[in-house]
């Protein structure tokens, strides 16, 4: 039996601002259960909602040295979907009403967090083969245990993956202040192990200091080691590049099954796809106030509203977009800018564009159901999950082709008719308009090649099975 232990900032379904969210909640349940114990540890957020909250057990509790502070340590547990989950409780961190979002703050939250997840495993008594840390938030987790846990016989032997879920986000912070934060020593801050232009750098240090490095596509992988994409850390990611690992994520199939899923109004699967996607569409444009029409080309967003969505791409030819036959759903939070610019487009096409600014998984699973199409212009992306979800839902992705929608989203070739959606490959708003202008063209003038794109998007299989395979592949190697 091999004990694995995940450490993260955010798990579905108790806590999510992201993609992330979704990997660690739905990948530990697929790894096969007698040969695999996977738990996961997760901050005690009070932002949790009251019915997990209420359902956790109370384990244990202890004072933690962190520098020259001494911090208390509660561990609730909670058995969730047959997957043990670990709290760590602390009401001075993890208070507030949303988990994380002041850089400043988050920096100390999340390097106690990571000596809290390992001062913790004597207590519950598990000790994992290999710790699994996802992004920044755990960055630290390698660190402390080859250096400051480094000759306590407990921890002896375990090994580390660092997963990077977006490197965009690193946790820095200047040295001297991560120093008195982790009681860290000085000599760990220099360049060729955590330390950036004199700051410290949390996921640098995870990357430097795990036995292994994984990001979530193979094309992303390999970006990562270039300037462009490597947000400073390329050089790094190329000195590791024999233990840097590229491993598509997975979505889950039961939570996202259009033949089940009791959020939409038609459920469907690829025999029934055509007619239940005009009873959905209808559904959807009553909900969000578009004039209802099935045989209108509907197009969604669904995103976290940032710069990395390739949304200026949008701004940039949204009047052009809004001049073809067609309509425009968005939905997500984020940069008010781009929350601003859709309710600004909403307003100018009232029967063409409906902006959603919200976050909402009920109408998310409505969007995937009505939509035509789902666009994912992003400047870069690791994984991105939406399409994988698009294609689960028998609706198109018109994605950039980088990091993960390149490595799941074929283009349509109209000639051979292959492929499950439509892209392009510069960062360019008119490669993107001529891209959805070629889309709908498809749709109205040939809807049997249509039609023939969105089974062949719901023959694709992206649940997790394939990636879990690829993880205990990793796992052995270690
Ligand atoms: C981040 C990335 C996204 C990825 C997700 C899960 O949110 O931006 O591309 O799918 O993490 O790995």
């Amino acid at each position: 039996m091999k004990k694995i232990l995940f450490v993260a900032s955010e798990s579905v379904p108790f806590i999510k601002t992201g993609g992330l969210a979704d990997v660690v909640g739905t990948l530990p349940k697929t790894f096969d259960k007698d040969e695999y114990d996977v738990r996961v540890v997760l901050p005690n957020y009070t932002c949790i909602p009251n019915k997990f909250r209420d359902a956790m057990t109370d384990i244990s509790s202890f004072y933690m040295d962190l520098s020259w502070r001494t911090q208390y340590v509660g561990i609730k547990e909670l058995v969730y979907d047959g997957v043990t989950f670990y709290f760590i409780d602390n009401l001075y961190y993890f208070t507030g009403n949303k988990p994380y979002g002041d850089m400043y703050l988050d920096i100390e939250k999340f390097c106690y967090f990571s000596k809290a997840a390992l001062s913790i495993l004597p207590v519950i008594d598990f000790k994992p083969d290999i710790i699994h840390c996802h992004d920044w938030q755990a960055g630290l987790v390698p660190v402390f245990l080859k250096t400051a846990f480094a000759n306590q016989n407990f921890y002896r032997n375990i090994k580390t993956v660092m997963t990077i879920h977006n490197l965009r986000f690193q946790g820095i912070t200047d040295s001297g202040r991560m120093m008195d934060l982790t009681g860290l020593h000085s000599d760990l801050f220099t360049e060729d192990k955590m330390g950036t232009n004199g700051n410290g750098n949390m996921l640098k240090g995870g990357i430097t200091y795990a036995d292994k490095v994984t990001t979530v596509s193979e094309t992303y992988a390999q970006e990562i080691q270039t300037p462009f994409f490597g947000e400073q850390l390329d050089p790094l990611l190329r000195y590791r590049k024999e233990d840097l690992f590229g491993i598509v994520n997975g979505i889950d199939y039961d939570s996202y099954n259009p033949l089940t899923d009791k959020q939409i109004a038609a459920c469907y699967d690829k025999e029934t796809v055509v007619q239940a996607k005009r009873e959905n569409k209808m559904d959807l444009q009553k909900e969000v106030g578009l004039p209802v029409d099935p045989d209108k080309f509907v197009i969604g967003i669904i995103s976290r509203l940032t710069d990395q969505k390739g949304l200026d791409l949008v701004d940039r030819v949204m009047n052009e977009i809004c001049s073809e036959n067609l309509q425009f759903v968005v939905l997500g939070t984020g940069d008010p800018k781009y929350e601003n610019m859709f309710r600004y487009y909403a307003s100018q096409y009232p029967d063409k564009v409906s902006a959603n600014i919200l976050y909402s998984d009920a109408l998310s699973k409505k969007i995937y159901a009505g939509v035509d199409a789902l666009m994912v212009p992003s400047l870069f992306e690791p994984c991105g999950l939406t399409q994988l979800m698009a294609l689960r839902y028998g609706t198109v992705p018109i994605v950039r082709e980088t990091g993960g929608l390149k490595d799941t989203v074929e283009a349509y070739d109209e000639y051979a008719k292959t492929g499950n959606g439509f892209s392009f490959s510069n960062y360019n708003a008119h490669e993107m308009l001529y891209t959805i202008q070629y889309a709908v063209k498809v749709y109205y003038e040939t809807p049997e090649d249509w039609n023939g794109i969105v089974q062949r998007g719901m023959e694709m299989d992206y649940s997790w099975d394939h990636s879990a395979k690829e993880y205990e592949e990793l796992y052995h190697l270690m």
